[in-house]
């Protein structure tokens, strides 16, 4: 007796569970970004900036990586391609790589994800050359914290 009991307390609980609204955020772990890095071209103009890093998303067990070239006449609201084409980045601001805002998002979901890049952990130093002329580098992982759309 005492074990089914049990077991219909477990099934209202999980009834419960189910019957939860869907849409509402829960447990989403943030994006993943490593091997972050940036570079500015601007030996002719336009100038641009590629920005190049390597995406993991817990979610989905996703692993891909995002390669871009933004130059000074884009819009901020233009999305790249990520390998795996159901990720694409935009960077509402990036006229100045050692202050990148980026966006990354999911096609054809609600997640999107709205990051700055700054600060210590992202290394920028004049290269010297023309070409390119600056390049930064993220010290670590970044993380970057999904919102529902
Ligand atoms: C991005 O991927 C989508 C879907 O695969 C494709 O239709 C689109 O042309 C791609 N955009 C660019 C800029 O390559
Ligand atoms: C970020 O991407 C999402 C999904 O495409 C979009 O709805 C949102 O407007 C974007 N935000 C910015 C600031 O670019």
């Amino acid at each position: 007796m005492k074990t089914s009991s049990t077991a219909i307390t477990f099934l209202a609980i999980a009834g419960t569970t189910i019957a939860a609204p869907a849409n509402v955020e829960r447990d989403l772990k943030p994006f993943q970004l490593t091997e972050l890095n940036a570079g500015l071209y601007d030996q002719a103009l336009p100038a641009y900036r590629i920005v190049n890093f390597k995406l993991n998303d817990p979610n989905n067990n996703i692993d891909t990586s995002c390669s871009s070239a933004w130059s000074g006449g884009m819009s901020g609201a233009y999305k790249f391609n990520c390998s795996n084409t159901d990720y694409q980045v935009n960077f509402p601001s990036l006229t100045d790589i050692e202050d990148i805002k980026l966006n990354v998002s999911i096609v054809n979901s609600k997640a999107f994800a709205l990051g700055e890049i700054n600060g210590d952990k992202w290394k920028c130093h004049n290269t010297g050359a023309e070409y390119p002329s600056k390049l930064c580098k993220y010290d670590g992982t970044y993380e970057l914290p999904i919102v529902l759309a």
